[in-house]
């Protein structure tokens, strides 16, 4: 085998490995959190505000808490406390689950990727 069909090979077999499509491992719960949330909000602790409220220690806590985030009124009035049950009906659907909140989202992920992801987000850090 030349060394040129040798490389080709390598370059089509990582090409291959890197498409989404033609994966057949489940993305981690790094990754859905890399696709879906990651553009608009830290898992640092506060105060790193990007367009959303940093999310690390969600597990039980009180819905827009975080200091120094300006949160909307619906979600600052809404009483929720973040478990698996809240974190996942929030993130399946935010505007059936608190209407009138900020977070301009549209879930990509299937029920069961934010099922996994919201477990994962709970998990104590
Ligand atoms: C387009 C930007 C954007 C994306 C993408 C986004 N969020 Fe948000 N998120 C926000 C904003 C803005 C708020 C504040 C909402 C409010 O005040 O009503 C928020 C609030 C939250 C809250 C409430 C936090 C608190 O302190 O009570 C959680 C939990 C949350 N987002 C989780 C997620 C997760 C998990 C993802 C990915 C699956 C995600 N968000 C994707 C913008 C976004």
């Amino acid at each position: 085998m030349s060394l040129v069909f040798r490389h080709c090979v390598f370059l089509l077999t990582f090409a291959l490995l890197a498409t989404p499509a033609v994966r057949s491992e489940p993305l981690s719960e790094e990754q859905l959190y890399d696709i879906a949330c990651q553009a608009c909000h830290s898992l640092a602790s506060a105060p790193d505000h990007r367009v959303g409220p940093p999310l690390r220690n969600l597990l039980n806590r009180k819905a827009a808490s975080v200091e120094g985030y300006r949160y909307s009124e619906a979600l600052l009035a809404s009483e929720w406390v973040w478990t698996l049950a809240t974190l996942t009906a929030w993130l399946s659907d935010p505007d059936t689950a608190i209407p009138n909140n900020a977070m301009n989202y549209v879930n990509p992920l299937t029920a069961e990727e934010t099922q996994r992801l919201a477990a994962w987000l709970l998990q104590p850090q």
